[in-house]
């Protein structure tokens, strides 16, 4: 009899490989370090029972249509909006993603931008580096201090919630919050207060966003929106780059209408929009927010078991469309 067989389309974190292989499976990783081509995916999923994938593979109606033999398609993030979920549904067939396991590591990538883009690491690393210092300078990177500053954390799911808890607890700032509804233990544990998003742009020193990218959602930072920021105030993503207008924002910090950005997503990525890179006053990190050795391997696991329950017919902790089981 032939094995159930796993394809994953990019090399992950070893553990999650190893309990799909401890558990009878054949398992086939793309080898190659780059996103999967389109045709190579295709043909791979064809002859698979189960698929892990990445938030860079395009599981849309075309991918479903062919291959609606799958079981279950694990998706190795958080995120989902690189799936129409809608059509999986549709076609009985269950996704699953990773949330909880990197939490922390996110919300701690945050703090690392945070800080990075306030006291000017990167540029004060390269004045460094190119010979430039001198002597101590009294008026040289002076930034903000954090402490007392208020932040807008804008969606206050686990990792918006995480940063927040940290922000006031650690860093003694205030907080105001933006989600679709209030949020009452963010309000008790981090006295947070719940502010529009126009009310929550005007008062926030930084802005954080932590949405998922939907319909909604999309370009919820524009023109207008960025407008509202204090010419003090910094913007930070690691949510997901199209939440941002990104032209908008290079235009923003290119005129100083904001003080800065710190980003680890883009809106065309792995392209970023002409003039970002150029700006001094933007701190940029190629999607690593997740990238703790803690969560990357925890995401492997997660997304690893979620195959293994659906495949022995036990619901997995995270099927982002459990209205399959009622179809
Ligand atoms: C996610 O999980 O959605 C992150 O963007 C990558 O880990």
């Amino acid at each position: 009899m032939e094995k159930t067989r796993i394809f994953i389309t990019r090399k992950i974190h070893e553990s999650g490989i190893n309990l799909l292989k401890q558990a009878g499976y054949e398992v086939i990783v793309y080898q190659k370090n780059k996103v999967i081509p389109k045709k190579e995916l295709y043909a791979a999923a064809k002859n698979a029972d189960a698929l892990l994938c990445l938030l860079t593979d395009k599981i849309d109606k075309e991918f479903l249509d062919a291959n609606t033999h799958l079981k279950v398609i694990a998706n190795y993030a958080v995120g989902f909006d690189n799936v129409d979920i809608s059509y999986a549904t549709q076609k009985k067939i269950l996704i699953t993603n990773t949330p909880g396991v990197l939490t922390e590591a996110v919300a701690e990538h945050t703090f690392a931008l945070m800080f990075t883009i306030t006291r000017k690491i990167v540029e004060a690393d390269s004045y460094l580096r190119k010979g430039k210092y001198k002597s101590f300078e009294p008026l040289g990177f002076l930034g903000p201090e954090l402490k007392g500053k208020i932040l807008g954390i804008i969606g206050t799911g686990r990792i918006g919630y995480s940063v927040a808890v940290r922000a006031v607890k650690g860093l003694g700032m205030k907080l105001i919050y933006n989600d679709v509804q209030r949020n009452e233990s963010l309000e008790r544990d981090a006295s947070g207060e719940f502010a529009t998003v126009d009310e929550l742009l005007k008062k926030s020193d930084i802005i954080s966003i932590h949405v998922p990218l939907l319909p909604e959602t999309r370009h919820l930072i524009n023109a207008k929106k960025l407008k509202l920021m204090k010419k003090t105030a910094y913007l930070i993503n690691t949510a997901r780059g199209p939440i941002v207008d990104e032209k908008a924002l290079v235009s923003s910090l290119q005129k100083k209408q904001i003080a800065g950005a710190a980003l680890d997503v883009y809106e065309f990525e792995p392209k970023l929009s002409a003039g970002l890179a150029k700006l001094s006053n933007v701190v940029i990190t190629p999607h690593i927010a997740s990238a703790t050795i803690e969560a990357r391997s925890a995401m492997s696991n997660l997304a690893a078991q979620g195959i293994i329950d659906v495949l022995n017919g036990k619901v997995p902790a995270n099927v982002v469309n459990k209205e399959v089981f009622r179809r």
